[in-house]
């Protein structure tokens, strides 16, 4: 066994309220040199301790406006890259736990992304034709392939601003990895159905046929999230069929026809800002993560907070970074020691920086 894994396991037998202890104590050593960031998703004992929490959006901007030596980014790994990018070469981020990562982010690589870009090329120039935007849950080096090819980044809380900027310099948009954002987004923005293929990345030519690529106006990536896709229509239609004066409130990584039952679609932070400021009394059908929707159920006792579907689904990456992970890696940087630091290479950062700052510099 490693000297790490020996170090971790060794965590891994504390109980939470040690691991509490160690977590506030090393947070008060480091003082101003370290913040925490919070994703909506992550459990109480951890989500506690952040300095800041929020959605995808929320959190880059607090990483690229922070001046903390060290960036410990209680979510996943995309975030903590995108807090590397953003943050001073002399910043470190850090992920507590590196097996949290996303299962959609990794449903679109550099290599399948690639070949799609030449596949497309035996159809038109895509880079004449195609701006290419990537959702935040992506690797650096496809946010780095954006900025090398005319594109951006969205988050759940800017895509339609983002499909404008795109469709402003290019007339098609390969929209990846998240197949949900891109439709769910581009028909709010009036793009019809048929103008939508699913890029199939499995299947030669993304199984579509030249005239398809030709007359589509949305090239989606076929990723989707494991868990937004528990959330069904009918899961809906039967909880209003009890409660017909329920509002429903989704993410958009909810499937279409989820979201066009929902009263409102949003970001993480989006449904806390609405459930929140909701008269008291009123009843809510929440499709996002379960973690989430508990918070919110414990937050706000005036409101009855539902969780859209009958079986359990929690983020179990999100769930990966645990009180003793966060002990583990605060423990060491109060005593000097960097541990679990996420460093994007320069090259990728360079042009995954130029991407992020097309999306930052948009007014949302
Ligand atoms: P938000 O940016 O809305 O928090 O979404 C992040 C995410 O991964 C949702 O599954
Ligand atoms: Fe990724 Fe889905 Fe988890 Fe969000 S909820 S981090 S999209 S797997």
């Amino acid at each position: 066994m490693s000297a790490v894994a020996a170090q971790i396991n060794r965590y891994a037998l504390k109980s939470d309220a040690e691991c509490q202890q160690i977590i506030i104590e090393a947070k008060a050593k480091l003082g101003e040199r370290l913040i925490i960031l919070g994703h909506h998703y992550q459990r109480d004992e951890v989500y506690q301790h952040a300095d800041f929490t929020g959605d995808s959006l929320k959190l880059s901007r607090h990483a690229a406006a922070s001046n903390a030596e060290y960036i410990v980014f209680c979510g996943v790994h995309f975030m903590a890259e995108v807090a590397d990018i953003l943050s001073r070469p002399d910043q470190i981020s850090i992920l507590p736990d590196l097996a949290a990562g996303c299962s959609m982010a990794d449903m679109a690589n550099k290599v399948n992304v690639q070949h799609a870009w030449e596949e497309i090329r035996s159809v038109f120039d895509p880079d004449q034709l195609v701006t290419p935007v990537t959702y935040i849950n992506s690797a650096a080096d496809l946010k780095a392939f954006c900025g090398r090819h005319g594109g951006i980044i969205c988050t759940s809380s800017n895509a339609r601003h983002v499909l404008e900027w795109g469709f402003e310099r290019r007339e098609k948009i390969l929209f990846f990895p998240d197949q949900h954002l891109g439709r769910n987004t581009a028909y709010k923005m009036g793009v019809a159905l048929d103008e939508m293929v699913v890029w199939d990345f499995d299947k030669p030519m993304g199984g579509l046929q030249p005239q398809q690529l030709q007359k589509a106006r949305m090239i989606l990536w076929k990723g989707f999230c494991s868990v937004h896709q528990i959330f069904k229509p009918e899961h809906i239609d039967r909880f209003k069929q009890q409660f017909p004066e329920t509002l429903v409130i989704s993410h958009p990584e909810c499937s279409f026809e989820v979201c066009q039952k929902s009263d409102f679609i949003g970001s993480t932070e989006y449904i806390v800002k609405t459930i929140s400021a909701a008269e008291a009394g009123t009843r809510w059908l929440v499709g996002t993560e379960l973690n989430l929707v508990n918070r919110l159920n414990e937050l706000f006792p005036d409101k009855q907070v539902h969780f859209m579907a009958p079986t359990v689904c929690m983020c179990s990456t999100m769930f990966r970074t645990d009180p003793q992970h966060l002990a583990w890696v605060l423990d060491n940087l109060a005593a000097g020691k960097v541990v679990n630091r996420i460093s994007v290479p320069q090259e990728d950062a360079r042009f995954a920086l130029m991407a992020l700052n097309r999306m930052l510099e948009l007014p949302v």
